[in-house]
């Protein structure tokens, strides 16, 4: 049969003390949101419903790429009545999947185990055993260990809150059930709210079996109420990517000190320093070397690369032995191919640079195509930018530039021409030829160093 799944998503998040809707804070470089969507729509169901309350239009912007359907919730008057929001969209019968929007680190296996071992008609609910339950909502058994409700920390007498079996919020329930319970919830309780969770005792008084289903850890249910557990799963996500990592043959210099925020594929025998940054898609192949203190964003990298220390690069394809860094800035639109090599503060933009050439120093070069074996010197500059537009520099085979040089694009360095040191060139410099411009004469003369009085 169908299912349908209800993400619910619409408490402000008061804990966090944001502006931003807790369900657009970011774990891994991904909203809460997009986290439990993620573990949804893994269980392929008929459509997913989210709740939202707050800035709805901040959240379906930050959610575009996200296929549900939004459903708003006027006032927060709890769980229950969150759910209650959705009931009339709902078509077709069957079961419900109600998830949590703050508990990011969901995982597809344990919901499919919740939908396998909850018969079609009866209730299922995720709990947990939590050292510390606080601010929980606890499970009530019977001395023969039967589920007969559930308590909130703020309503449990001293009694109850030494329970440490806690409901994760997680629910399967059929559809009719909820229609026919939802109107008969009751806020007399000290937050005044509709809970969701009263639902077990009214299943209980007619008589529906109610299956618990144990989570194996307390990480893939754990909420984010606020931020120190937010840094928690963060902390905890990034450890279980690393231990991923190392167990695929890649060196981590220190486990604790990688941050991949987007996906990283990375071959054997890739070692990475301390302190490095992944946002985005990034590839990194065999036998290459990422210097500590850098950030890497949507990058593909080749085999036996080296990357040297506080390097930051951005959209860019990086070919087989290439050396960059430390220090080098390589931005959007830049491809490196073969054994180039980038040195220190080089800033390189939207510029294809050919096999085996060098900018080793101190270096701007943007919108520019670079043939191979090219050696430009220190300080050399492409005035790509005339304050409107953006113009091409093109410098050919085996050229050599000579230090601090402008080139005045648009501009075209023949093949294997030489520009002479200190050059500001303005017209294109033809092949197989020295070019410079005009030097002041060089002048010396006696000085006294003599500082004495
Ligand atoms: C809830 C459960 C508690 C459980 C805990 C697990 C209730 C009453 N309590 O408590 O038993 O142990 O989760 O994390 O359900 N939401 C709405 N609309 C509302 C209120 C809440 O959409 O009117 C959403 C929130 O955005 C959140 C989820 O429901 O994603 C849970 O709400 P929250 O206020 O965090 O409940 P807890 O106090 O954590
Ligand atoms: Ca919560």
């Amino acid at each position: 049969m169908a299912l349908n799944i209800i993400v619910l998503a619409a408490g402000q998040g008061k804990r966090m003390h944001s502006a931003l809707p807790k369900m657009l804070h970011t774990l891994a470089g991904k909203t809460l949101l997009h986290h439990v969507v993620a573990a949804a729509e893994a269980l392929h169901p008929a459509v997913i419903y989210v709740v939202y309350g707050h800035e709805g239009t901040k959240i379906q912007n930050q959610s575009r790429n996200l296929q549900v359907q939004w459903v708003e919730q006027k006032q927060q008057l709890g769980t229950g009545h969150a759910v209650a929001q959705v009931l009339p969209l709902i078509t077709n019968e069957g079961s419900v999947l109600i998830l949590v929007g703050d508990v990011p680190l969901i995982t597809p296996a344990i919901l499919q185990k919740l939908l396998t071992e909850t018969a079609p008609n009866e209730i299922g609910l995720i709990t947990v055993i939590m050292s510390n339950p606080t601010g929980l909502g606890r499970i009530l058994r019977d001395p023969k260990g039967k589920i007969i409700g559930i308590i909130e920390d703020k309503d449990a007498t001293l009694e109850q809150k030494k329970i440490q079996e806690i409901n994760t919020g997680i629910i399967v329930a059929p559809v009719d059930c909820l229609r026919r319970w939802l109107p008969k919830l009751q806020n007399n309780n000290t937050q005044g709210e509709y809970y969701l969770p009263d639902i077990m005792a009214m299943a209980v008084a007619e008589g529906i079996p109610i299956t618990a289903v144990q989570a194996d850890s307390p990480y893939e249910v754990q909420g984010v109420n606020d931020r120190v557990q937010l840094a928690m799963l963060e902390r905890h996500y990034q450890r279980q990517l690393a231990n991923k990592l190392m167990l695929a043959g890649v060196t981590l210099r220190d486990p604790d000190r990688l941050d991949v925020r987007g996906e990283l594929q990375v071959a054997h025998d890739v070692t990475i320093d301390v302190n490095v940054i992944i946002e985005g898609n990034v590839v990194i192949g065999k036998n290459s070397f990422i210097g500590s203190n850098t950030l890497l964003r949507d990058v593909k990298i080749g085999e036996n690369v080296t990357i040297k220390a506080n390097s930051v690069i951005e959209e860019a394809t990086i070919a087989d032995d290439c050396v960059i860094g430390p220090f080098a800035r390589i931005r959007p639109g830049t491809k490196l191919e073969q054994g180039v090599h980038i040195g220190n503060f080089v800033e390189v933009k939207k510029s294809a640079i050919g096999v085996a050439s060098k900018i080793n120093h101190l270096s701007y070069v943007g919108d520019a195509t670079v043939g191979r074996e090219v050696n430009i010197g220190a300080g050399t500059i492409t005035c790509n930018y005339d304050g409107i537009n953006k113009h091409q520099t093109i410098i050919e085979d085996r050229v050599f530039i000579g230090s601090d040089t402008q080139l005045v694009a648009p501009v075209t360095i023949g093949h294997d021409a030489i520009i002479g040191a200190g050059s500001t060139v303005t017209q294109d410099a033809p092949a197989e030829a020295l070019t410079l411009t005009q030097r002041l004469e060089q002048r010396s003369q006696k000085i006294n160093r003599d500082r004495g009085e």
